[in-house]
């Protein structure tokens, strides 16, 4: 009876699978702090992302770790970079079968670990990311993904205008049929911790991310950064990181009319598995309740490390 009137459901279909694809390795290599994701080679990235549409698992997000980082984060947008060649394989495998997304940023390819390019040196105090100059690399790495074979292209970068940027470098290449899925409302987090492990990323200097990434204490904020990127052209718009941040879930499905995303980050994946490995929560029953919340909060997409484990699961 309960499961015949559920005002919620998690389908598998929803759920996108966050992966690494690194340069340069002949085996996987796990991250300490992500147990069970690993850092893909090209070839165990295939076999991983082939079970996972034999799985049902809606789509996968693509992240690339470069053997070499420069201070504009070109290996982003080279036609041979790692993400290029791997979004070429993939689609050629399963793209008529599941979705192909790529994350579009530069702070895995960035020397200095930041998501734009620097107006002065690395570290000094008086240093920004340029927001603008950024843009103009962004739409770069959109024809570089759409080429090799992206259906939908994630600008995570929180620039100001990069969704419009984006959309007019897709077009004039003749990608009009090239998704954007905007990271709209992503927060300064601090559960961004292993993505970075993840990534080999780190911030030179340790600086942060708050003069792009939203501030934890602002909601309406949030509906603003929404606003801006349905304007520019948005298809779909995120929230992130989605535990801490139902309430903002909700405000944005209550405001909008485009489908909603949620990203199950890479701290609150490693809470569950690290609390589950101590015995002090049931692995299995809390990460259904987490993702079955996201959904119950207005998210229609689920990003998350949890998707393989939810679709095996299920079958
Ligand atoms: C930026 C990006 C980040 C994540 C996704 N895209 C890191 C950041 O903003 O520092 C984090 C994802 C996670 O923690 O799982 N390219």
């Amino acid at each position: 009876m309960r499961d015949l009137v559920a005002e919620t459901r998690l389908d598998v279909s929803q759920l996108v699978a966050p992966l690494f694809v690194r340069e340069g390795i002949d085996a996987p290599q796990p991250i300490a702090s992500l147990p069970g994701v690993v850092q893909h080679t090209p070839a165990s990235l295939r076999e991983e992302v082939r079970q996972l549409a034999d799985l049902g698992v809606g789509a996968v997000i693509l992240f690339g770790i470069p053997s070499v980082k420069d201070a504009i984060g070109s290996q982003a947008f080279d036609p041979a970079g790692i993400v290029q060649h791997a979004l070429s394989d993939l689609s050629a495998d399963v793209g008529e079968r599941m979705v192909i997304m790529a994350d579009l940023c530069v702070d895995e390819y960035t020397s200095h670990g930041h998501c734009g390019v620097l107006d002065g040196p690395p570290g000094d105090p008086n240093t920004s990311v340029d927001n603008d100059a950024t843009l103009e690399i962004y739409g770069k790495i959109a024809v570089a993904q759409a080429d090799a074979g992206a259906h939908v292209v994630a600008p995570s970068g929180m620039m100001d205008g990069q969704v419009g940027a984006i959309r007019a470098a897709l077009d004039g290449a003749g990608h009009h049929n090239t998704a954007i899925l905007a990271y709209s409302a992503k927060y300064a987090s601090g559960l961004y911790g292993p993505f970075r492990d993840a990534v080999d990323c780190a911030i030179v200097g340790g600086g942060d991310r708050k003069a792009y990434q939203q501030d934890w204490r602002n909601a309406r904020e949030a509906l603003i950064e929404v606003q801006a990127d349905l304007e520019q052209g948005a298809d779909m718009v995120m929230v992130k990181p989605a535990m801490s941040y139902l309430d903002i879930i909700a405000k944005v499905k209550a405001a909008v009319n485009v489908p909603v995303a949620a990203y199950h980050v890479s701290g609150e994946y490693a809470m569950i598995k690290a609390a589950a490995a101590n015995g002090w929560i049931d692995h299995d029953v809390v990460a259904t309740e987490q993702l079955t919340a996201i959904r119950r909060a207005g998210a229609d997409i689920v990003l998350t490390y949890l998707a393989r484990w939810y679709a095996e699961a299920r079958s």
